[in-house]
């Protein structure tokens, strides 16, 4: 019988991008029922598809959380600056930094002393922004930080003793389930001092028509944007999903307030990863892709509260659709 191999584990060194990646698809594909983590989804061309996603008529939240950073501007900065004190302003996920350029424009504009950490997974982001944001915004103090989120905002501690406001923007919070986004909420907090701030954009409970169609465009850009983490595990993993034989399954319930897609096997179907495991599919069995909770302005507050924060400000588009709310480490 054949002893499956221990990989030597070496101090100090992690598992590679890769490993890590197999790893985590294996486990979500052999789980009942099967799942996939979404932040897989966002390889070059995922970017990309998300980059069309949000110039889609349907997909609203982008467009709400600009007006936001564009309308707003001053009052939200007013509400960073207090007191007058130099700051750290760090951005986790920063990807193009289109709505925080707004901020940072109007923060130079008044001569505020701040420096601009966008933190990044995406080393092509980090190298982006580090590159051509001072030339758009002249005398901005960027430091990007590419890395994960909460070991990137320890280099950042590290760098500066200076207070710390951290923006967490476009409602990526709701890409965890609900358990998860306040542990998550609680280890933001263990990782700044009292007085420290968090911006954190959320999206509102509203219409359940507007908001499942902003998960199923007609244009099936959301059907593209899923199916693409199959075509990645084809391409990375060495997998032969075929992604004709998987039709994209929006949700939304508005009791919960969780809107989550699936990928629904259309046929009996096995698919081989590597040439190492066999993921078997009978017809009409799901993978669970993804979720995009929706919250209420109470649900926030009592997150805050929750995990050592008070909430001290909040910034609606005009539709009320979504909400950038301020919170003070306590
Ligand atoms: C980038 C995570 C905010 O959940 O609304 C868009 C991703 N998924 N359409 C979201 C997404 C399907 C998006 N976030």
């Amino acid at each position: 019988m054949n002893q499956p191999v221990k990989q030597p584990e070496l101090i100090g060194t992690s598992k590679n991008r890769l490993e890590t990646f197999y790893d985590d698809v294996i486990e979500g594909l052999q789980s009942v029922p099967k799942r996939l983590n979404s932040k897989y989804f966002y390889d070059a061309n995922g970017d990309k598809l998300f980059q069309e996603l949000m110039e889609c008529p349907e997909y609203y939240p982008t467009k709400c959380e600009l007006e936001i950073f564009s309308e707003k501007t001053a009052d939200l900065a007013a509400s960073i600056i207090a007191d007058g004190d130099a700051f750290d302003l760090i951005e986790l996920g920063a990807g193009d930094a289109m709505k925080s350029t707004w901020l940072l424009q109007y923060l130079l504009k008044q001569k505020i002393d701040f420096t601009y950490l966008p933190i990044d997974i995406s080393d092509n982001v980090i190298n982006y922004l580090t590159v051509k944001l001072p030339l758009s915004l002249p005398g901005l103090q960027v430091t990007g930080l590419n890395g994960e989120y909460f070991e990137m905002l320890n280099k950042a501690a590290s760098l500066s003793g200076r207070r710390k406001v951290v923006m967490f923007l476009g409602s990526n919070i709701g890409n965890m389930p609900a358990n998860e986004a306040v542990d998550f909420s609680r280890e933001l907090r263990n990782h700044l001092a009292p007085g420290d701030m968090v911006i954190i954009g959320f999206d509102l409970k509203k219409s359940p028509k507007t908001i499942l169609a902003a998960y199923n465009d007609k244009g099936g850009i959301t059907k593209k944007f899923n199916l693409n983490l199959l075509e990645r595990i084809n391409r990375e993993l060495n997998a032969d999903f075929d992604l004709s034989q998987f039709d994209h399954y929006p949700t939304y319930d508005p009791e919960s307030g969780a809107c989550k897609s699936y990928l629904v096997s259309l046929k009996d179907q096995v698919v081989n990863i590597d040439g190492r495991e066999n993921i078997r599919f009978i017809k009409d069995e799901y993978i669970y892709m993804e979720i995009s909770q929706k919250f209420t302005i109470m649900q926030t507050d009592q997150m805050a509260e929750n995990t050592g924060f008070r909430p001290v400000g909040r910034f609606f588009d005009s539709k009320k659709w979504f909400v950038d709310t301020i919170w003070v480490a306590e």
